[in-house]
């Protein structure tokens, strides 16, 4: 964990959404193992939410869930205020929540791709955005560089975008917009905020994969493993504390991105 910087002398709170369950969840208890206050964001899994709230407390005090439909922009707009409210200061927002929706070329359609955009590329700027409008705010005026600040954005993107096949096409296309975005935000948001893409491979199962197809799709790929959900978290955190990442996406997939799959894991 990087020290709080005198500015903000709680501890480091970072805004994780889609941290109900699955990737989120584990990405928010490694965050708040390692003494992260963690803001815990949801749409419609308040059980859970509730749950991993609990589980990051015990770790370190202060999580607090925030509901927000990342679809929508009034919403959206809102929530980093919402948390500064709450919990006072806010130091980092990890872009974890994700419309992912099957279609391809023969049955897409603009509403389609709108939602897929919305929630996993519009979101997500606007929450860059907002946190780069909020670490200015509290920080001394014009900085001449942001050495003394390490506030960051980590975009969780795909190791498909660099291994591409014919489904699930708006998805993809989101998360193509989201990794230009993570190049284009780390130029023009620097120095105040860091900006880092963490792309996971084939990591937890779908509803699409029997629990024998997953274990053997997981062992394809040059190391003969994928990612698991805590080498992801794992990943988040180095990207968090690492002072000199910007601008760029670490892949972490067993080199899943290095191979050819005809076809998305869950329709294999
Ligand atoms: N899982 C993998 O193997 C894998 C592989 C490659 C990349 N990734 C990337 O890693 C990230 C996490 O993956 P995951 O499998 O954990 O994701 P997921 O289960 O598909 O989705 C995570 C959460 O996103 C939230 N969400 C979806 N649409 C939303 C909206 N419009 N507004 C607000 N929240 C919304 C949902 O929250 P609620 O349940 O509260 O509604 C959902 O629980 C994603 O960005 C994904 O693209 C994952």
């Amino acid at each position: 964990m990087s020290p709080p910087s005198p500015a903000s002398p709680h501890a480091p709170t970072v805004l994780v959404t889609g941290a109900a369950k699955r990737l989120g969840r584990e990405i928010a208890l490694a965050l708040a193992g390692a003494g992260w206050r963690v803001a815990v964001h949801y749409r419609d899994s308040l059980e859970d939410a509730t749950k991993t709230v609990a589980d990051c407390a015990h770790l370190t005090p202060g999580a607090t869930a925030f509901r927000c439909d990342l679809g929508d922009e009034t919403a959206v707009r809102q929530l980093l205020p919402t948390v500064v409210e709450a919990l006072g200061e806010v130091d980092a927002v990890v872009n974890s929540a994700s419309t992912f929706e099957h279609d391809t070329t023969a049955s897409f359609s603009f509403a389609a791709m709108e939602k897929h955009m919305r929630s996993n590329a519009g979101a997500a700027i606007l929450l860059a955005q907002a946190l780069h409008a909020h670490i200015a705010r509290r920080s001394p005026p014009a900085p001449a560089s942001g050495a003394a600040i390490n506030a960051a954005v980590v975009n969780l993107l795909d190791q498909k975008l660099w291994n591409q096949n014919p489904d699930f096409l708006s998805y993809t296309l989101s998360k193509a917009a989201l990794e230009a975005a993570n190049t284009m935000l780390a130029l023009s948001l620097s120095p105040l905020l860091r900006v880092v893409g963490v792309a996971p491979g084939l990591t937890l199962t779908s509803h699409l994969l029997s629990d024998a197809k997953f274990a053997a799709l997981h062992t394809l790929s040059p190391l003969g493993r994928s990612s698991t959900a805590q080498d992801v978290a794992a990943t988040v955190l180095f990207a968090l504390q690492n002072r000199s990442i910007t601008g760029t996406t670490l892949l972490v997939d067993g080199g899943q991105h290095l191979m050819r799959f005809e076809r998305d894991f869950s329709l294999m």
